[in-house]
């Protein structure tokens, strides 16, 4: 087995964990009838070309990789701006991790117009080799800001930083009509969760009627 397949396996272990038990906790609020802060949940280990990129660009040394906080990253995707919260307090009262740093992009957005929640963990993986604790970053945001960070992120991909100047002004404009939907949304929050409530039980009594 290769150095790199040795050093990512409790990576992928604690992704593939820590993604089971993010839905597990959506799965509960379905169970209680009520509305989940929580959307949809991805995850993934970073690949091997970022972690070089990443280690070369902020000086981390190759027997250092550790410190990298985001080799195993998981993401929550919330309806609502209220959600995140909610779902940060979730993590907070956990107690199969422990919780490093704790970034907020929301309160704070970065200049490139990003807004997310970062906490990053310490999360214990059981190996057979005995317990071995790995950092991973959870990133918390709604459905408007994960829009905004893909197509950031693929452009970033493209123009590797460097826009264009109207691309530059293009998504400083979608960052802030992101923003901008986030609010409306909350502000009509109630009225969505109605329908959506109204909808969920059409749907139990529908099932209940075939059963
Ligand atoms: P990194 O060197 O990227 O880890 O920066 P950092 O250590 O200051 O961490 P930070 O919390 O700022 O962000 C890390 C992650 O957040 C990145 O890997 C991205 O997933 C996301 N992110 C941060 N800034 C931006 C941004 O401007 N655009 C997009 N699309 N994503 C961002
Ligand atoms: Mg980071």
């Amino acid at each position: 087995m290769n150095h790199w397949d040795k050093f990512l396996a409790p990576y992928k272990q604690a992704v593939e964990e820590l993604k089971i038990k993010l839905k597990g906790m959506r799965g509960q609020f379905e169970l209680d009838s009520s509305h989940s802060p929580i959307e949809f949940v991805t995850g993934r280990v970073k690949p091997i070309a970022s972690i070089l990129d990443k280690a070369s660009q902020k000086g981390i040394a190759l027997d250092q990789l550790e410190e990298m906080q985001d080799i195993a990253g998981l993401r929550m995707m919330c309806q609502f701006v209220d959600d995140i919260h909610t779902v940060v307090n979730l993590l907070r009262n956990r107690n199969d991790f422990e919780i490093v740093e704790e970034r907020d992009y929301i309160s704070h957005k970065k200049t490139s117009g990003y807004r997310s929640y970062h906490v990053v963990i310490r999360y214990p993986v059981q190996t057979i080799h005995g317990e071995k604790k790995i950092l991973a970053e959870i990133q918390i945001r709604t459905l408007a800001m994960n829009f905004w960070a893909t197509i950031e992120h693929s452009l970033n991909y493209k123009y590797k930083g460097m826009f264009p100047a109207d691309i530059h002004m293009r998504l400083k404009r979608a960052a802030e009509a992101a923003f901008r939907l986030d609010e409306e949304m909350s502000l009509i929050r109630g009225e969505i969760q109605e329908a959506q409530a109204f909808f969920t039980r059409k749907k139990e009594l529908k099932q209940e009627e075939k059963n």
